[in-house]
């Protein structure tokens, strides 16, 4: 019987809250990191409830030379998932990169590179039998076209190097999932294509295929609009599918607006995988902006993750907290702004009580209760938020209203500037609005963020 997760508190880590709902939310870990770095540690294992080893995995680390197999960081890892009840994704046994050059420049006969490549995935994966949720079991075989790759196992032994792969790693471990994982197939698109087509052959032909990784290394700003329907074919396929290496780059430094808009693009591919039955798993390519491969690939790019260099959340933190169901930001205080120093709600400097009074076809009357919880009385006030829907005042009383781009301000009046500690003021508008009435989420008053109740 499936016994229900006890309800997680409103600020309880990502993982209570994907928990609860039957999701991984998984992070990429380094070996060495979670060795030598507590912080790192602490962060990994209390807000994932899935794990992919980020190297330790990979040919060059688990075979550097031929048939020599060093399990140093593999298992270090395992240790690591393990103890810390983390659903394992296998990270990756044929791959053209970190490829020791042994492999790379052996210069092999197909039935040679074969044998290679079952000894590889045979000790690879049948160390950890039974203990890996997913295989990646190829990486990276198709170009941006849809073509195959030129890789040395493509080249040697042609394409049907995936369905062998697919078989021995089946062999070696029969209770992991066996998965294709590719970058740039998030959207529909030519590479997109060819997956869906190899995978509809497999199928066809009884090759064991279980799930396609959509890696998502993104840029700000730049969600493919068809990542859900993407999502969607593969899942129509009758296989699985999980975003394995988010990461959402931005041009450094950062500005606070980048790291908002970084923040929607997180929220945008939660939504998208959590739309479609059969997309399990979101894991981020890294725990902290710190340690992440994204400035040493992408030059001048960075800041890609969820936490900062110093391990503050950060708003994509709060957006991905949020799309899980919980406040926003773990620290209670439902203002989703990251910063868990914020005074939570009783105490904060005001209140915010927002109604839409009255709503027609394409306008709706809004009011606004503001309360003064400070302990000193306020002498002049101006009140701002954003409307999440398109929404513009047409008029409104008991302050003076304006409105820039979907911002609003309201500020006092010559008559109700004056609000006693504990006093209230209440304003109201019309505005018009062409179909969504999303009520503001965030209020401030004098610059100070509000509770919204
Ligand atoms: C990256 C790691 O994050 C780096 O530490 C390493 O130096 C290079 O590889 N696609 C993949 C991942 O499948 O394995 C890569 O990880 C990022 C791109």
């Amino acid at each position: 019987m499936l016994v229900p997760a006890a309800p997680a508190a409103a600020d309880a880590p990502l993982r209570d809250h994907a928990d609860q709902m039957g999701f991984e939310i998984g992070a990429a870990l380094a070996a060495n990191h979670l060795q030598n770095d507590s912080q790192y540690a602490d962060l990994a294992a209390t807000e994932f409830n899935a794990a992919t080893p980020e190297n330790a995995m990979k040919w060059e680390s688990t075979e550097p030379s031929r048939n020599q197999f060093d399990f140093g960081s593999a298992d270090a890892f395992m240790d690591f998932a393990q103890a810390n009840n983390q659903k394992v994704r296998g990270h990756t046994l044929v791959w053209h990169n970190q490829l020791p050059s042994w492999v790379e420049n052996g210069n092999f006969s197909e039935s040679e590179l074969r044998s290679v490549m079952e000894n590889h995935i045979d000790r690879v994966a049948g160390r950890y039998a039974g203990e890996i949720a997913y295989w990646d079991v190829a990486n990276e075989i198709f170009l941006g076209d849809g073509s195959w790759r030129d890789s040395v196992f493509y080249r040697t032994l042609g394409p049907d190097f995936v369905a062998d792969a697919l078989r021995m790693t089946a062999e070696a471990d029969p209770n992991a999932e066996l998965w294709l994982n590719d970058y740039s197939i998030d959207g529909v698109n030519a590479k997109s294509d060819a997956y869906y087509n190899l995978i509809r052959d497999l199928i066809a032909q009884g090759v064991p295929i279980d799930g396609i990784g959509l890696q998502a290394h993104l840029i700000n700003g730049q969600v493919p609009g068809s990542l859900q329907q993407n999502i969607q074919r593969f899942a129509d396929l009758g296989i699985k599918v999980a975003i394995t290496e988010l990461d959402v780059r931005i041009e450094m430094p950062a500005s606070q607006s980048e790291l908002e808009q970084q923040a929607r693009d997180y929220r945008s591919v939660m939504d998208a995988c959590q739309a479609v039955d059969g997309c399990v798993a979101v894991t981020v390519w890294g725990v902290s902006d710190q340690y992440s491969w994204v400035p040493d690939t992408f030059e001048g790019q960075g800041a890609p993750l969820l936490f900062n260099d110093s391990y503050q959340p950060k708003p994509a933190y709060d957006a991905v907290h949020e799309a899980l169901g919980g406040t926003g930001d773990g620290d209670g205080d439902g203002d989703g702004d990251g910063d868990d120093d914020d005074p939570p709600p009783t105490s904060g400097p005001c209140a915010v009580d927002y109604s839409a009074a009255n709503e027609w076809s394409t306008g709706f009357t809004g009011q606004i209760t503001v309360t003064n919880n400070g302990d000193t009385a306020l002498d002049g006030w101006s009140l701002e938020f954003d409307f999440p829907s398109g929404q513009q005042i047409t008029n409104g009383w008991n302050a003076e209203w304006s409105q820039s781009g979907s911002t609003v301000t309201a500020t006092n009046t010559g008559w109700n500037g004056a609000v006693p500690a504990g006093g209230s003021v209440t304003v109201g508008f019309n505005a018009s609005h062409d179909g969504g009435n999303a009520e503001p989420e965030a209020f401030t008053l004098n610059g100070q963020s509000c509770s919204v109740s």
